[in-house]
């Protein structure tokens, strides 16, 4: 089976061809991502409509893009690429995988009218996939360092810009949310943190660099919730605290880098105990980690470590950074190993989609 997929639920326009060997080992043929991000970093934070128009100018072309490559040709040939394309849809394409939600409206009604149009034009069925699901999923993409099977159960810990939620997969039909963030997100955290101490956006990978340079930290602030009986998290007190930090110290460099270390820490820590919390209870065989905050190597360092420290025989899986922030290929791999296709009719955009 070659799925199509597009992925348009905050301000990338990503689409990707992917394909699968087995059920559970999905191969990549193309991914291609347009971002509006460098125009999002001089506002310090992502404007719906500025992303929305964004996409509805590159979703044509990058899915033209990702058809071309899959079969290793070359985009450069403006004036026959979209006929070329054109064959390869209608030639290999076996259905369309879109992002339905969650997501800023204006981004996914980009994404799903697109993947409508297409199915409608070209007969090809519609698999609408959950982003925040296949942000796990972006753990079953084969590659050279991944060659590892994922057994079940597992425990799925999702923690991007928008969420950070918790979930126990008993099989790839049956799975519970256990708990999530009650507030912010991490990634929003370190994203509003970031702003704080004048970092570009998306703050994240700026505040791993700093944090790297701290050997011994000199601050160290509250990690959230990380003694509640429950599997919920809540970063909001933390950008408070940071905050108040921020606002009576004289903010240097040297400074500034110990406050990175200091918050990147208070949530990794909840992160890991909440997380090996919910593996030991349900007796889980894997952890796997997704969404943009779970290329954080510090992340997955400290929870390897702790595993360790603990002795328990959980392992780790995490994406390959490219598949961690948010990307059409995972979309690809969540509908190949769950291919439940719908009419094009019956397919809606849903913001506020959730776990089922
Ligand atoms: O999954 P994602 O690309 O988008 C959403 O679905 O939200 O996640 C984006 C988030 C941002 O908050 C960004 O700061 C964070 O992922 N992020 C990181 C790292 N790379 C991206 N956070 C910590 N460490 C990183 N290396
Ligand atoms: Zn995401």
């Amino acid at each position: 089976m070659r799925i199509l997929s597009i992925e348009t639920s905050c301000d990338e326009t990503s689409a990707a061809i992917v394909t699968n060997n087995s059920r559970s080992e999905v191969i990549v043929l193309s991914n291609v991502t347009a971002t509006s991000s460098t125009l999002h970093a001089t506002t310090g934070g992502i404007i719906p409509e500025f992303a929305a128009r964004e996409q509805a100018k590159a979703i044509i072309p990058v899915i033209t893009e990702a058809l071309l490559l899959s079969r290793s040709i070359s985009p450069t040939n403006i004036k026959t690429n979209y006929e070329k394309a054109n064959k390869i849809l209608k030639e290999d394409i076996d259905a369309i995988a879109v992002t339905y939600g969650p997501g800023l409206i204006g981004s996914l009604i980009v994404g799903v009218e697109t993947a409508k149009t297409l199915s409608y034009a070209f007969g090809k069925p519609i698999i609408p996939v959950n982003h925040l699901l296949a942000h796990l999923y972006a753990n079953f993409i084969s590659s050279d360092v991944k060659p590892e099977k994922i057994e079940f159960p597992f425990v799925g810990l999702i923690v991007s810009g928008g969420h950070t939620d918790l979930l126990y997969f008993e099989s790839h039909e049956k799975y519970q949310w256990l708990g999530g963030t009650r507030d912010d997100a991490a990634g929003e955290a370190l994203d509003k943190i970031g702003r704080l101490l004048n970092l570009a956006y998306p703050a994240g990978p700026e505040i791993e660099k700093r944090a790297k340079k701290i050997k011994s930290p000199d601050i160290k602030f509250q990690s959230p919730m990380i003694n509640s009986k429950d599997f919920d998290f809540s970063f909001s007190g933390l950008k408070a605290e940071s905050a108040r930090f921020i606002e009576k110290n004289k903010i240097t460099e040297h400074l500034r880098n110990h406050i990175c270390y200091a918050v990147q820490e208070a949530i990794i820590q909840v992160l890991i105990k909440k997380t090996i919390k919910a593996a030991l209870k349900y007796n889980a065989k894997y952890i796997l980690l997704g969404g943009g905050v779970s290329a954080n190597q510090t992340l997955k360092n400290a929870l390897v470590k702790e595993l360790k420290k603990q002795k328990l025989p959980i392992n780790i899986s995490t994406p390959k950074p490219i598949y961690a922030t948010d990307n059409a290929a995972m979309i690809g791999a969540y509908a190949a190993i769950n291919p439940t296709a719908i009419e094009w009719k019956k397919i809606r955009s849903n913001p506020e989609l959730y776990f089922a």
